[in-house]
């Protein structure tokens, strides 16, 4: 069956038969909330970013973990990471805005656009975050609007695309020449040039190679190729850099056969390259910074279902659930693997094999394809694991299904942290034309 380390990581544990997550019997909380409902376990967060926080920190003092807040947005998520001391990483001024409201001072938060428009840069130099661009002439769009402001702004960082991209679908690898994202190594130098011409006198420098990456080896490519152009800026601008940001990309285990990211090897590893490369380039202690969104929430939250329908043809089996592409677009996306569990283990031999789906009129709303898993029976709850990151935050009202409720958990407790949608909020913000009412 499961592997039980595996599904303790993730504080998982059957106790007679039944799942329990963060020590709550995962059944009370659907009997108690209705499904489909997210639960978030509050420890699991902490536990994540303190691990992170002391393997980095045991190699580098001066650093920052920026968390990537378009994995999970939820206040409660973001105050839990704000009361650790993290820092953030927004790619919307929406982001931007719910940080704020979740206590993030703004020299916490980097703004990470691409293809910024002037509001969105108006609205980052009200707010005084770090901006980071991915182009030079967005920053002579920023000069024009901080004049107008009266902002006298002189802090900025870019994006560089270092060519060498990482991640588990082509759509989530974010470097390289055919890439949108970053400014490559030939126009890196002209990008900082331009702002020193422009007065700027603090500067951060940032990658991100993409998502989802378990080998530290291509964390070790990248850095090496990211600093040395790091230091390529260095030699021809002189910049005192106040920040290096190697961005994210942490991978979790998925799947019980995959072994999770070593910590202590990543962290030796680019911290290495960090410290030749800082000693190399006559740095003096510039902050490292580092941005997992994914390593920090996926494994904190499960999506609890309920199994409604179970249809066997001579060809296929197919366990129908309240679930769908609308809660969980990943397996549709990428084709994601979430490991699929029940939430009670009845009639323990007899298992089925066939697609967990969901209830969205779409072929595509398979969230497990031919899985083999403990009979269930039409009522039966099931746990779909690491949800935590890009769950909610990619879903959507698609069928007009309003949005599922959040619950967070902590020392045995459960706590509503977001109501679950309503059927007026499928009509909320429309109108309909005087001429059409008649
Ligand atoms: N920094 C930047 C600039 C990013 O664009 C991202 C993710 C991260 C950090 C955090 O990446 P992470 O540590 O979570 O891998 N929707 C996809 C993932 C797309 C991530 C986009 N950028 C998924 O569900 O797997």
């Amino acid at each position: 069956m499961e592997n039980s380390d595996w599904l303790k990581r993730k504080h998982l544990e059957y106790i007679n038969d039944q799942l329990y997550f963060g020590g709550i019997r995962t059944i009370d909380l659907a009997n108690q909330y209705g499904t489909p409902i997210y639960v978030i376990n509050e420890e699991l967060i902490r536990d994540r970013y303190r691990a992170l926080k002391e393997v980095i920190s045991m190699e580098y003092t001066n650093n920052r973990i920026h968390y990537s807040v378009k994995a999970n947005t939820n206040l409660a998520v973001l105050k839990i990471l704000e009361s650790e001391g993290a820092s953030v990483d927004c790619v919307s001024t929406g982001e931007i805005y719910l940080c704020l409201i979740a206590g993030f001072s703004p020299e916490r938060i980097i703004y990470t656009s691409n293809n910024i428009t002037n509001d969105e840069l108006r609205y980052a130099l009200e707010k005084n975050v770090i901006i980071n661009l991915d182009h030079g002439s967005q920053l002579l769009r920023l000069i024009k609007i901080a004049d107008e402001l009266g902002i006298n702004t002189k802090f900025i960082s870019f994006r560089v695309n270092p060519e060498i991209g990482g991640g588990y679908h082509d759509h989530c690898i974010t470097a390289g020449r055919h890439v949108k994202f970053g400014i490559l190594e030939e126009d890196i130098v002209d990008a900082y040039k331009l702002a020193i011409e422009n007065g700027f006198t603090n500067f951060g420098i940032h990658m991100h190679i993409g998502s989802g990456i378990l080998e530290i080896l291509t964390f070790k490519k990248s850095a090496e190729k990211f600093l040395s152009i790091v230091k390529k800026v260095r030699q021809e601008t002189n910049i005192p850099f106040d920040f290096i940001n190697v961005g994210g990309g942490l991978g979790i285990p998925y799947k019980p056969s995959e072994n999770p990211l070593n910590l202590i090897e990543f962290s030796t590893t680019v911290l290495s390259i960090f410290k030749s490369s800082i000693s190399d380039m006559g740095l003096d202690n510039p902050t490292f910074c580092i941005e997992p969104g994914r390593f920090l929430t996926a494994e904190a939250s499960i999506i609890l279902v309920e199994v409604n329908t179970i249809k066997k043809t001579k060809d296929k089996n197919f366990i129908g659930t309240n679930g769908g592409l609308n809660i969980l677009i990943r397996p549709t996306m990428y084709d994601s693997y979430h490991h699929i569990i029940n939430c009670i283990n009845k009639n323990r031999d007899k298992m089925i094999q066939g697609d967990i789906v969901g209830q969205i009129c779409e072929s595509g709303d398979v969230i497990g394809r031919d899985r083999n898993i403990i009979e269930p029976e039409e009522g039966d709850f099931l746990a779909i694991l690491d949800t935590g990151a890009y769950g909610f935050s990619m879903g959507s009202i698609y069928n007009s299904r309003p949005r599922p409720a959040e619950i967070l958990i902590n020392k045995g407790k459960s706590y509503v942290v977001r109501e679950p949608g309503s059927f007026y909020d499928l009509e909320r913000s429309q109108h309909i034309p005087d001429y059409l009412k008649k």
